[in-house]
């Protein structure tokens, strides 16, 4: 067997890839991912605002901040794995003790931005489907982030 055949190097390299073990992600990484898509959800909610407000004319951008709230909200559950508790973050370990409390924090958010979603669609009240979702956010800041 000689290893410049280059079928056998190709195949010796798949077989790296197959049996090399599964890392754990670094907690900081798990925690700046979080904040990050906290951060997209923060944007959206923010520019959904200045429209609604009528601050700014993208009227036609109002449905697609309203997709992006509905995608980016329903990410909030994976956000929070056990490994993720300790590290630079503002996540209160009350997260990890009351895990049925908050997973209903996430619904509320989740349903929050499907309502403001079909207000937005369907000509229903955004202002106060906008006022809501973002009384959601504060809610659960108000319960599981640590104030800076
Ligand atoms: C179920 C709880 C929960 C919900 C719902 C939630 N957040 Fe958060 N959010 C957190 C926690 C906890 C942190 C702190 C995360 C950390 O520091 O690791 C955070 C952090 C943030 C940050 C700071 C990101 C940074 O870089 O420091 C922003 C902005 C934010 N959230 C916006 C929102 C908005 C807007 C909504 C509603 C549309 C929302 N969040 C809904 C729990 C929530």
């Amino acid at each position: 067997m000689s290893y410049r055949n280059p079928l056998i190097i190709l195949l010796s390299m798949a077989a790296v890839l197959l049996f090399a073990p599964v890392h754990a992600t670094d907690p900081e990484d798990l925690i700046d991912y979080r904040n990050s898509v906290m951060r997209a959800i923060g944007g959206h909610s923010a520019a959904a605002v200045a429209i609604v407000r009528g601050q700014v004319e993208h009227d036609e951008h109002l449905p697609h901040h309203a997709e992006a709230l509905v995608t980016t909200t329903r990410m909030i559950a994976a956000l929070f794995p056990a490994e993720s508790a300790e590290g630079d973050t503002d996540a209160l370990a009350r997260i990890w003790e009351e895990p049925e409390a908050f997973s209903a924090a996430i619904a509320n958010t989740e349903q929050a931005a499907e309502a403001f979603l079909t207000a937005v669609n369907e000509g229903g009240d955004v202002g106060s489907a906008m006022r809501d979702l973002g009384m959601s956010c504060r809610s659960c800041h108000e319960d599981y982030r640590a104030r800076r």
